[in-house]
């Protein structure tokens, strides 16, 4: 697939075949994402990071890669900056960005704002998460992240926990895991459980997911333990969220049950879902899967701005 000049909106534009293509550019990128080696890809080229809602990973590791690459970056990390705040709609403003960048990553609350964006942008546009809709980016860094921990992507038995019903990365997540055979278990209360319109999607293609409340249900069979945050600012009624917070904790007691080799993962930010003590075993991959963002998106800046991998 040519990405050039294209944007990446959702992770159903992409194919088993392309995401592959995306991940062998990506492991070429870690020596330069490490800052081992030195490539200027991107030079003379200008990124527009749009960030309307709050970010640390995503933003700064879009600055990274593109400074990686010799890209310079413009950037808004708060709407209320700009004239956004006076009224200005997002599709003025991506005129605006459009004009003065050659590619835009884009953040938002409303689900939907991306696929908008790309419709008033000439250059590509990148989603880098709206609402609670989906974050394509976060897919192949997270796909990467197993690919090399587990040395192919095809059969994996992969557990998620925690909020599948707001987590865009699950979102995203499932329907790329589809295309590799993944056999998924959804670990959720049945209020935060995955929509119905991602169940059938993925149903539509061959793939029959297991519903469980449960932790206890799946942690000896998974070779992926992908634990998301109970996202308090997604609720619209804060009694809502004090029932479900807290419903899982990953501790090294709950690890007892595990596979040796079974990876945990998670998109982060985290607040008590993961304790601390687990950072030190084996299983947590979630730091180096924030870093893999690095190179991953140096891979994609280069995909669509045509920089030489
Ligand atoms: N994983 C992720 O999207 O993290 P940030 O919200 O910090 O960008």
């Amino acid at each position: 697939m040519d990405f050039y000049d294209r944007d990446i909106v959702s992770i159903r534009d992409l194919d088993r075949d392309s995401i592959e293509q995306i991940l062998d550019m990506s492991e070429k990128m870690v020596p330069y994402a490490r800052g081992e080696k030195v490539k200027r890809a991107l030079d003379g080229r200008l990124l527009g990071n749009l960030f309307f809602e709050p970010s640390t990973r995503t933003k700064l590791s879009f600055e990274s890669a593109a400074y990686r690459l010799g890209c310079d970056v413009i950037d808004v990390s708060e709407m209320s900056m700009t004239s956004m705040s006076k009224g200005e709609t997002l599709a003025d403003t991506i005129r605006m960005v459009d004009a003065y960048c050659d590619a835009i990553v884009l953040r938002h609350p409303h689900e939907g704002a991306a696929r908008l964006a790309a419709k008033f942008s000439e250059n590509p546009v990148i989603n880098a998460g709206d609402g609670a809709g989906s974050h394509p980016t976060q897919t192949l860094l997270d796909l990467f992240t197993m690919r090399r921990s587990k040395g192919s992507l095809d059969g994996l038995n992969v557990a998620l926990v925690g909020d599948l019903k707001y987590g865009r990365t699950v979102h995203s997540l499932v329907e790329a895991l589809t295309l590799f055979g993944a056999n998924l278990t959804f670990v959720a209360p049945e209020s935060l459980q995955m929509p119905s319109d991602i169940f059938s999607h993925i149903a539509s293609r061959g793939c029959s997911p297991v519903k469980t409340a449960a932790l206890e249900d799946v942690i000896d069979k998974a070779d992926v333990l992908y634990v998301t945050r109970i996202q308090r600012e997604r609720f619209p009624d804060p009694a809502e969220y004090q029932k479900v917070a807290g419903t899982y904790r990953i501790s090294n007691a709950v690890l007892r049950e595990a596979k040796s080799d079974m990876i945990i993962m998670h998109p982060l930010p985290r607040v008590d879902e993961i304790l601390p003590e687990v950072d030190g075993t084996a299983h947590a991959k979630y730091f180096e899967q924030a870093f893999n963002g690095v190179p991953v998106r140096m891979a994609i800046l280069c995909a669509v701005l045509g920089g030489e991998v």
